[in-house]
C-alpha cells in the first residue's frame, strides 16, 4: 500500500455509461474521486457513490467553468493525480449518423468543444498541478471511431476522436520528465444512452461485426483504466489501448 495522502482523481461525463462506471471504480480502487457532468443528477450520483466521491456540476463547453471546476479540486484536495477526459457526445441523425454535408456549424463545434477542446484545457490546468507531486496519469477516452473509418461514426466525431489521439501523445512527451503519464483509451461498442441512441437495425448489425459478439459493458473499460490510473502503469504513455471485442485490431 502506499503511503501518504490518497490520490485524488478528476472523472469527466460521470453522470453515466463509461464515466460512471470508471468512477465508481476508481473510489472502489481507494482515489478520491472528484465526479463532474453538466448534468445537476451528479450530486446524487456521487453520493450513492459513497464519502470517496464528490460531485462538481461543470459543462465541459465551457473553458471558464473548467477553471473554476479545478480551482474547486485544487483548493480542496490540494492535488489532482488522476485526470480522466471522457465526456463525450455523438449527435444522431434518425438513430443513425450525420453525413458530412448535414452537419450543422453549431454542431460541429459543439462537438469539437465537448470531445476534443475540454480535454485540452483540463490538461492545460492540471497538469501543473500534477508536476507539483511528479506524478500524474492522463486518460483520455478516444473511440473505434477515432483509430478507424467507422460506418456508424460521423465526421465530427471521428475527428476529435482522432484529434485526442495526436493531443494525447504530446500530453505524453510534455508530461514525461515530470512523471505524467498520457494514454488512450479507445472503445468499441459499448452499452450506454450514447449507443442506446442508435437505432434497432445499426445496434444489431454493428453486434453482429464483433468478433466477441456484443456490445462491451461500461465495466470492461473501467477496468482498463483503473490499471493505467496506478503505479502498475507506469512505464505505459503515448499508448492507445483499444477495447473493442476485436472489432479493429491494427
Ligand atoms: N458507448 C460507446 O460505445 C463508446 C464507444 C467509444 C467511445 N465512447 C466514448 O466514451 C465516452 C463516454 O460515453 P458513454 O457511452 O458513456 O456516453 P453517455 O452518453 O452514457 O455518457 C456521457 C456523459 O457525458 C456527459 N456530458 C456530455 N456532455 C457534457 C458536457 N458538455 N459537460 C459535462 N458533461 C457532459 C453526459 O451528461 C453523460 O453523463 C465518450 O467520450 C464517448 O465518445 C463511447
Amino acid at each position: 500500500m502506499r503511503a501518504g495522502p490518497p490520490r485524488v482523481a478528476l472523472v469527466t461525463g460521470a453522470a453515466s455509461g463509461i464515466g460512471l462506471a470508471i468512477a465508481t471504480q476508481l473510489a472502489k480502487d481507494g482515489l478520491i474521486t472528484v465526479m463532474l457532468d453538466r448534468s445537476p443528477a451528479i450530486s446524487d450520483i456521487a453520493a450513492g457513490i459513497g464519502e470517496r466521491a464528490h460531485a462538481i456540476v461543470c459543462d465541459v463547453a465551457d473553458a471558464a467553468q473548467i477553471h473554476a471546476a479545478v480551482d474547486e479540486v485544487d483548493s480542496r484536495h490540494g492535488r489532482c493525480d488522476v485526470l480522466v477526459n471522457n465526456a463525450g457526445i455523438h449527435p444522431k441523425r434518425d438513430g443513425g449518423k450525420f453525413l458530412i454535408e448535414q452537419i450543422p456549424m453549431a454542431q460541429w463545434q459543439e462537438v469539437m468543444a465537448i470531445n476534443l477542446t475540454s480535454s485540452f484545457v483540463f490538461c492545460q490546468r492540471v497538469m501543473p498541478l500534477m508536476r507539483r507531486n511528479h506524478w500524474g496519469r492522463i486518460i483520455n477516452i478516444s473511440s473505434r471511431g477515432g483509430r478507424t473509418a467507422s460506418p456508424v461514426a460521423s465526421a465530427h466525431y471521428a475527428a476529435t476522436k482522432a484529434g485526442l489521439i495526436g493531443f494525447t501523445r504530446i500530453a505524453a512527451l510534455e508530461g514525461a520528465a515530470d512523471g505524467i503519464t498520457a494514454n488512450c483509451v479507445a472503445p468499441g461498442p459499448i452499452e450506454s444512452a450514447m449507443t442506446a441512441g442508435s437505432s434497432p437495425e445499426v445496434r444489431a448489425a454493428f453486434a453482429r461485426s464483433v468478433p466477441l459478439g456484443r456490445y462491451g459493458d461500461p465495466e470492461e473499460i473501467a477496468s482498463a483504466v483503473s490499471f493505467l490510473a496506478g503505479n502498475g502503469s507506469s512505464f505505459i504513455t503515448g499508448a492507445i489501448f483499444d477495447i473493442n471485442g476485436g472489432t479493429y485490431m491494427p
